[in-house]
């Protein structure tokens, strides 16, 4: 087991997921949105950041589809662990997505409720085909009834940082996913 200890914190991170297991859970799951959008002419790769940026990077270079990258950011927790429930749209898109074909690249479905929103108000815009991959899921948590069309991991409820999600702004450059352990 890997182990990292920030000097400046309380608290240890226990490796989960290797770097190597989520390259290899990537190229199966580049392989089923590959199939589900055979047909485009134009997939719209939406990432909400900040959580899903290493992810998003490391699927769409697997998608051997015609694509565009587009960010949304959705109000998080901040500096809690907790999820504040209420989601707000703190940057939008670019680009119109009328008639197109999306994909929504998110870090961790928790209590459902940002995807939850994100969905609904992407839906209002008509877009053709709308798809969500969540790179883990912590069903336990469900708080709204909401699941993410393909999962790379369902994990236990424990609070995980690494491959671009953070604890408080750190840690997201840790290549795999680990838990925090206070110690
Ligand atoms: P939800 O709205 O409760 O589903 O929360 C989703 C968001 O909460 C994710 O996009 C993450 O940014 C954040 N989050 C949930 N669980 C964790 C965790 O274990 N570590 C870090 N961030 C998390
Ligand atoms: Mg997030």
């Amino acid at each position: 087991m890997t182990t990292t200890t920030d000097k400046s914190t309380t608290y240890v991170i226990d490796q989960m997921i290797s770097a190597k297991a989520i390259a290899a859970r990537i190229e199966d799951l580049s392989s089923l949105i590959e199939t589900e959008f055979a047909d485009t002419n134009k997939l719209i790769v939406v990432g909400l950041l900040r959580g899903s940026f290493i992810f998003i990077a490391d699927l769409v270079r697997e998608l051997d589809l015609p694509i565009e990258v587009d960010f949304l950011e959705a109000s998080s927790y901040g500096n809690e662990m907790q999820s504040s429930r209420e989601v707000k749209i703190l940057k939008d898109l670019r680009g119109a997505i009328e008639g197109r074909d999306v994909l929504v690249v998110e870090d961790i479905v928790d209590t459902g409720h940002t995807l939850h929103h994100v969905v609904n108000l992407l839906r209002s815009r008509q877009p053709a085909r709308l798809k969500t991959i969540a790179l883990l899921d912590k069903p336990s948590r469900r708080e709204v009834d909401f699941r993410a069309d393909w999962i790379g991991f369902e994990i236990p409820d424990e609070f995980v940082v690494g491959y671009g999600i953070d604890y408080a702004q750190r840690n997201r450059n840790l290549p795999y996913i680990g838990k925090v352990r206070f110690t």
